[in-house]
This record gives C-alpha cells, structure tokens and sequence, in this order.
C-alpha cells in the first residue's frame, strides 16, 4: 500500500486520499468518513461504462444501499439542465439530509454533483472521486462547483467542501491522450504559480514515473490556498491563472475547446503579454510555449480580440470596470493585477503568437 493522504482543514477537515488501486476499496473509506447512510453515485456516460460497476460492487460490500445518475459526457451537459434533472432524481429516490452524493469522474461531473449535493434539502454529505488528471490536481479539492450559462463559464454556483476526495490514479490509464494532457495543463499551473521544481518535472519529462506524487503536490498547493482563502476573496484568485483568457477562449469555441487546453493557451498568453508590460521576467513566455508545445498543448487562440474580450468581460472575475488578472513574475510567482476593462482587449492582443499549436 502506497497511501498519500492530505488534509484539508477549512471550515471543516477532510481528507484528499491517493493511492493506485484503491478504487476497488472506495466503500471501506466512504462508509469510514459516513457512516451508515444510501448513496446517490452521479457519473457520466463514459466513466459509467469504466468504472461505476467497481464503485457499486465496493459500496454493496460495505452493505451501502446506493442509487445511480447517468448524463452524458461532456462541458455542454454541465448546465441547469442536467442540474435540475439530478435535484429530481434525488428527490424521486427519496435521498434524505443523512444521506450522501458520490461525484465519480472528472471536473464536469465534481462541478455538477457538488451543485447538486450543496442545494438538495440545503445540503447533504458530498464524496469526490475523481477519474481525470484535472480533477485529480484541481477539481475535486477545495468545494467549489458550477455549472455554465448562456452568458459564460461557471457563472452560477455555489462553494460546498467534500468529506472527502478518494483518488485512485490507476483510473488515469484509461484517459486519451488529449484528455491526460488537458489534466498536465492544470497541473502545470501549480508549477507557474507556486513552485519552479514542480514546473521542472514537467520540463524534464518526469511525469509518468511520478504520477501520484505530482498529484499530491498539486493537491497540496491547492488545500494550503483554500485554507487562507476558502471563499476566494483574495489569495485564492491566484488559482485562476490563464482562466480570465482562457474561459473566454472555451466561450469562443462554444466549448468545444477543453478547459485544460484553454488555460494553457490562457497562461501561455498571459505570460507573452505580462512580458511586454514588463511585469514577467524575459523568457518565462517562452519556457511555458515550450513546455506546452511538447505536450500537445496550445499556446494562442486564433479567435480575434474582439470576440475575446466581449467573452472575458462576460467572467465571473470582473467586478465593476475593473477585472483581476493573475500575472506571472517568473515561473512559481505570480501576482494578482488589477486592470481596467477597457484595457483587457489590448492585454489579450499583447498575448497573442501566430502559433496554434493543438492536437
Ligand atoms: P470532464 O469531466 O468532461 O472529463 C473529460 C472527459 O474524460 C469526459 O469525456 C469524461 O467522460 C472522460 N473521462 C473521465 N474520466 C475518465 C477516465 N478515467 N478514462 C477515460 N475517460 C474519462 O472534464 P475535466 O477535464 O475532467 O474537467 C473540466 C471541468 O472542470 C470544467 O468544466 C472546468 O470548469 C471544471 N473545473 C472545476 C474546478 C473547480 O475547482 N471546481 C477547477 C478546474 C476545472
Ligand atoms: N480552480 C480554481 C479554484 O479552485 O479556486
């Protein structure tokens, strides 16, 4: 057994749990961390062919009663749509305030079921066990869930801790390719922001080989900010490095482009242009471009300024006329900068690179 554990102690304490293999065993820590209660399992269409039978058969095991929901996979199911659906289907199998919801799969399914699990009956009991890389380093620690609008990404939701997160990175083998590199984008992120030796594991191709302790460094950049700033009113705001541009540019793809990409481009862009503001040291731009290029991943967007910063102006990041962006020094330090928007289009422009680079 090679068991990481992190905690998290926010305004409550629990667990981020990593171990290979351990998904066969979900039931034993889930019935640890609740007790006797019925679970509601929400996945999506992909992950339910994968994995669901094996968290069904361990949850049985442990002689928990439980129920599943089904959406189809994908950024376009996570809407009020889907939402309301699985709020009915709590209701309809009776799920009561001691009961619990399980999220199995990767951000779009942690965004929806925490939705769901913060607002049935005001909140009930809420596991993430997350199946992609993005999830794993990001998604499923620190409670925050969303679904999208019309008007743009994550704009309606609400911030609703697990009692725990059980992660299982055997379950990574199965991602595609795409998908693992759209996971390495936000992990990568953890390397711009707080720490120039995660950013050379990437550089140095070490990642294969240390999976689960790359998730754990991840996992714990990630809890020591949500322990300062669990409601993202100040330090918090860091994490979104590359999310003003790149939300803005899964907009422009009518989310099409996955969100890992996006911020690839969006940090990739925001590093060129913190450059020509002079607030990012010389060549940090271009040792984030290469990394990116390596791994398939953008570093542009061919969607012109224009609909850019319509998009971007749409965030949940801007408050009044003023927008708070999250700019690199150099790689592990990033500042937050705030900036009018009537700038931002100029900002996105000094962004942009001829190069597209996408798989
Ligand atoms: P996703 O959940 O759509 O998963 C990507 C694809 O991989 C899907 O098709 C899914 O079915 C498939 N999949 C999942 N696990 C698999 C596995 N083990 N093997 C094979 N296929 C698998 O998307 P994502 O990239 O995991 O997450 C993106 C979402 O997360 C976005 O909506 C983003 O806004 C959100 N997000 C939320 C937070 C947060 O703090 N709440 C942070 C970052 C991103
Ligand atoms: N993914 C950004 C945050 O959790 O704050």
């Amino acid at each position: 057994m090679n068991r990481r554990t992190v905690k998290i102690n926010v305004n409550k304490e629990y667990d981020v749990i990593i171990e290979s293999g351990i998904l066969p065993y979900c039931g034993k820590i889930v019935k640890e961390k609740l007790g006797d209660c019925r679970i509601a399992v929400i996945t999506d269409s992909n992950v339910a062919d994968l994995y669901l039978k094996t968290v069904l058969s361990s949850l049985a095991e442990e002689k928990l009663p439980t129920e599943h929901y089904i959406f189809n996979a994908g950024e376009k199911s996570k809407n009020i749509s889907t939402l309301a659906d699985i709020l009915e289907f709590l209701a309809d199998n009776k799920l009561t305030r001691s009961d619990a919801v399980i999220a199995l799969g990767g951000g779009v399914t942690g965004d929806i079921a925490g939705f769901a699990a913060s607002v049935y009956l005001r909140g009930v009991k809420f596991i993430q066990i997350p199946t992609t890389l993005l999830a794993a380093v990001d998604s499923s620690v620190g409670g925050k869930n969303a679904v999208d609008l019309n008007a743009g990404k994550n704009l309606a939701g609400t911030f609703k801790q697990p009692d725990a997160v059980i992660c299982d990175p055997m379950t990574l083998s199965t991602l595609s390719e795409k998908e693992f590199s759209n996971g390495l984008a936000e992990a990568i992120k953890y390397g711009v922001i707080f720490s120039e030796q995660l950013f050379e594991y990437f550089e140095n191709d070490q990642i294969e080989d240390n999976l689960d302790a790359i998730i754990e460094k991840c996992v714990v950049f990630k809890g020591k900010t949500v322990e300062k700033d669990e409601f993202d009113t100040g330090e918090r705001k860091l994490l979104n490095l590359g999310h003003t541009i790149g939300h803005a540019i899964e907009k422009c793809s009518n989310y099409t482009i996955p969100h890992g990409f996006a911020v690839a481009a969006g940090m990739a862009m925001t590093a060129r242009a913190g450059e020509k503001c002079g607030i990012t040291n010389i060549g940090t731009a271009n040792r984030i471009e290469n990394l990116m290029k390596r791994l398939s991943l953008p570093i542009s967007t061919t969607f012109d300024c224009s609909s850019m910063t319509a998009a971007a102006l749409s965030d949940k990041k801007r408050s009044g006329n003023k927008i708070t962006l999250v700019i690199p020094e150099k790689i592990g330090k990033c500042i937050l900068k705030e900036i009018a928007v009537d700038d931002i289009e100029d900002f996105i422009n000094k962004g942009k690179n001829d190069q597209w680079i996408s798989t």
